[in-house]
């Protein structure tokens, strides 16, 4: 049996989701009349009671149009140091945005207001003032780590007091509620811009979301356009977010249960550590070098990726089945006991 861990992006369209794709009413979304990328924009604005949405062909664009429609070139920004923007968008911040970067720390994600009040920096003649503060949430390379409405409520207040706006990236947002049992607004009322993919937890094959003020949608969506991201008869892909929005973001919880099933086998195993996992994503930490865990995991059907170090992350989705997740832990327990070498 092979089970498919490396990411909760490696989701195939459900047979329902193709149908709901190939049935979607089509228009031109540049032209501003594709009537299901416009269904699909107002169920976000619904979701996040923001005031406007434009639907985005990925997690990194909606991030970056995002941050580009707050910010001037120049800006310095708060971000932090674990943040998917820093590690993984290729120095799109510098790159297309001109933006300077102060990272912060933060305990698996929570972040501490005395932290960003001491990076925050006043524009002078030799000073580039700060005038962001982003966010991740969950937390990927903190193992999916949730930040809670209050948490939000008060990084808002901490944000307000420096004069500074606040972009989420909420890629796996809907985790966070789905873990908490609380809508989408009580985490986005906080915020000025939140990314939202449907290209993770949700199963759909492409396409964020990018939510905030009518003025900051307006500027996003010449963003989307000058960066090649204006689509046509994006209804298709749009139609399998709404599909993933009605049908999947209710069954989270279950990746969520099967994530933790998963964790407690890992621990099992004499030097491996795997943390508690908030959400779908399960950490381990063991003593060997990863890269080669993760081909002896492979040689066993359990494809994950290395994590660091001495880490390997391994996500849940909507497509392990509990079969598989019986297998994976079965696996392990053989491991465990010696009766599988594992070196
Ligand atoms: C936290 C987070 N933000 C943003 C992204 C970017 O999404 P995309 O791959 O669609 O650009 C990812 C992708 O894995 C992610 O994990």
């Amino acid at each position: 049996m092979q089970v498919d861990l490396r990411s909760d992006t490696v989701t195939q369209p459900t047979p329902e989701m193709k149908a709901a794709m190939i049935e979607a009413p089509l228009g031109d979304d540049v032209l501003g009349d594709e009537p299901t990328v416009q269904a699909l924009e107002a169920k976000i604005i619904e979701l996040t009671g923001m005031e406007a949405a434009v639907f985005v062909p990925s997690g990194t664009m909606g991030n970056q149009i995002g941050i580009a429609a707050l910010t001037s070139p120049g800006d310095s920004i708060l971000v932090e140091e674990e943040a998917h923007i820093l590690h993984y968008e290729v120095g799109a911040l510098a790159v297309l945005n001109g933006l300077t970067v102060r990272s912060y720390s933060s305990d698996h994600g929570k972040v501490d207001s005395d932290e960003l009040r001491a990076k925050c920096l006043t524009a002078s003649l030799h000073t580039p003032g700060t005038t962001l503060l982003c966010l991740e949430n969950t937390h990927n390379r903190h193992g999916g780590s949730i930040l809670t409405p209050e948490d939000h409520a008060e990084l808002r207040k901490t944000a307000n007091d420096l004069g500074v706006k606040v972009h989420l990236d909420g890629a796996r947002l809907f985790n966070a509620s789905a873990a908490l049992g609380k809508p989408i607004k009580d985490f986005t009322r906080h915020v000025d811009s939140v990314s939202l993919c449907l290209s993770k937890g949700l199963g759909a094959p492409v396409g964020s979301v990018l939510a905030g003020s009518a003025d900051h949608i307006e500027r996003a969506r010449i963003w989307r356009k000058r960066l090649g991201g204006g689509m046509r008869q994006s209804g298709m892909l749009a139609a399998a977010g709404i599909y993933g929005l009605d049908h999947i973001f209710p069954l989270l919880a279950e990746d969520h249960a099967k994530a933790k099933r998963f964790s407690q086998a890992l621990n099992q195993v004499k030097g491996w550590n795997s943390p508690e996992p908030e959400t779908n994503i399960v950490m381990l930490d063991l003593p060997i070098d990863p890269a080669r865990a993760s081909e002896k995991f492979a040689s066993l059907g359990i494809h994950a990726f290395p994590f660091g170090p001495k880490r390997m992350r391994f996500v849940f989705h909507h497509q392990i089945s509990d079969g598989q997740l019986v297998y994976a832990c079965e696996v392990i327990r053989k491991i465990a006991l010696g009766e599988t070498s594992f070196s």
